[in-house]
């Protein structure tokens, strides 16, 4: 999609990209976010974009040389392919993951994120390094306002400002902050005599989510089963129980996201092997005996089961003739069309008024 900015024209593309014509790489709160930026006074030397997800901000503000920080490989490659096919070149250290502390800030921007927790969480990463006179910009959509926005804000701002709506977005603006003590950053979860631990933002982070209390009420690993997958892993609590049952499989964990990778790495055996991925890319063909997710299809605000089938795809070329796939879903979501597509065989093993699971077999 095109987009003219400061007299330049920008074509920006969503990664993945999807057919629903609906989806949009950016909205209005990104707009709302250059023209203040646009607007300001001051040099800013030093700038940092959070939860740019398309790299749009990236893009068109590319002569800031501002900071991504990036939780999901997929955001990352998103800014990446937008600044080769916008001819930018994308310098090695404009992308960084959530870990880790800033260079000093001037300018920070956050796209505000679904979670708060998330939102918290990127906010202590700027505050951190804000300089004394920096500004903090957040973009978000009228619709999805919370006041916990203001409450968290107001824990590490002075100066909260909100700015006039425009096409149903609005700004938060962040000045003068405050003086706190850093708060623990990873939460703690119990489930089946263990405490689970995860950082801000990773998916379910209240208890374990019920589909996959119910897919690990039914899940059981095989003896042969040696090489398998937990995909789209979250906290890696699937892993933990597939580890239990088999502790010598070789097991892998891959998610989009950084958080979620890291989390896992203190929930299951440092034995097993993670994937900070948005694709199966580091499997061959045939090479997984079992595959066992619980499916993304939410993306922030956004519904969206393009994604999932692209990975109920990738699950297929690398399951090893006769492996098996095992997944739990909401049942409206209806797989079984997409699955009986790809699979010799797909049976709904378990089902209660919520879930189903599925057994694909290749
Ligand atoms: C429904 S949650 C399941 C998490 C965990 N397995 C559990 O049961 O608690 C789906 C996970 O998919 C991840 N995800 C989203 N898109 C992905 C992709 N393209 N590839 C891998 N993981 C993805 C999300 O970050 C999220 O952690």
């Amino acid at each position: 999609m095109k987009y003219t900015y400061n007299d330049r024209d920008f074509d920006i593309k969503r990664y993945p990209s999807t057919t629903n014509r609906s989806l949009q790489p950016w909205n209005a709160a990104d707009e709302l976010i250059l023209e203040y930026i646009s607007d300001l006074s001051d040099e800013h030397e030093s700038s940092v974009l959070i939860n740019d997800r398309f790299g749009f901000l990236a893009t068109t503000l590319f002569k800031l040389q501002p900071l991504s920080v990036v939780n999901h490989k997929s955001h990352q490659k998103a800014i990446e392919r937008n600044y080769v096919s916008n001819s930018l070149v994308l310098k090695s250290r404009t992308i960084k993951t959530p870990f880790g502390s800033l260079p000093d800030t001037d300018l920070g921007v956050i796209k505000i994120p679904k979670s708060m927790e998330a939102f918290e969480f990127y906010l202590q990463l700027l505050h951190k390094s804000l300089r004394e006179n920096g500004v903090i910009v957040c973009g978000f959509m009228t619709k999805y306002f919370t006041p916990q926005l203001l409450e968290i804000s107001s824990k590490y701002f002075e100066e909260v400002e909100q700015s006039k709506a425009k096409k149903k977005a609005r700004l938060l603006i962040l000045k003068n902050k405050k003086e706190i003590e850093q708060q623990a950053v990873t939460i703690d979860i119990q489930f089946s005599d263990k405490v689970y631990k995860q950082y801000p933002g990773v998916f379910s982070s209240d208890h374990i989510d019920y589909a996959t209390q119910f897919l690990l009420e039914h899940l059981s690993v095989k003896e042969s089963e040696n090489n398998i997958l937990d995909l789209a892993s979250g906290n890696g609590v699937i892993a933990d129980n597939i580890l239990s049952q088999q502790p010598n499989a070789e097991v892998h964990l891959v998610d989009d996201s950084f958080l979620a990778v890291e989390s896992s790495k203190m929930n299951v055996n440092e034995g097993a092997h993670f994937h900070w991925k948005d694709s199966m890319e580091d499997f061959d063909d045939g090479s997984l005996d079992l595959v066992v997710s619980n499916p993304p299809f939410h993306f922030e605000h956004e519904t969206n089961i393009e994604v999932t089938i692209s990975l109920f795809t990738q699950v297929q070329r690398c399951l090893k003739s006769s492996g098996r796939f095992v997944l739990v879903a909401n049942k409206h979501l209806n797989y079984k069309t997409h699955l009986d597509k790809l699979f010799k065989t797909c049976s709904i093993t378990a089902e209660n008024d919520k879930f189903e699971i599925y057994e694909c077999l290749k």
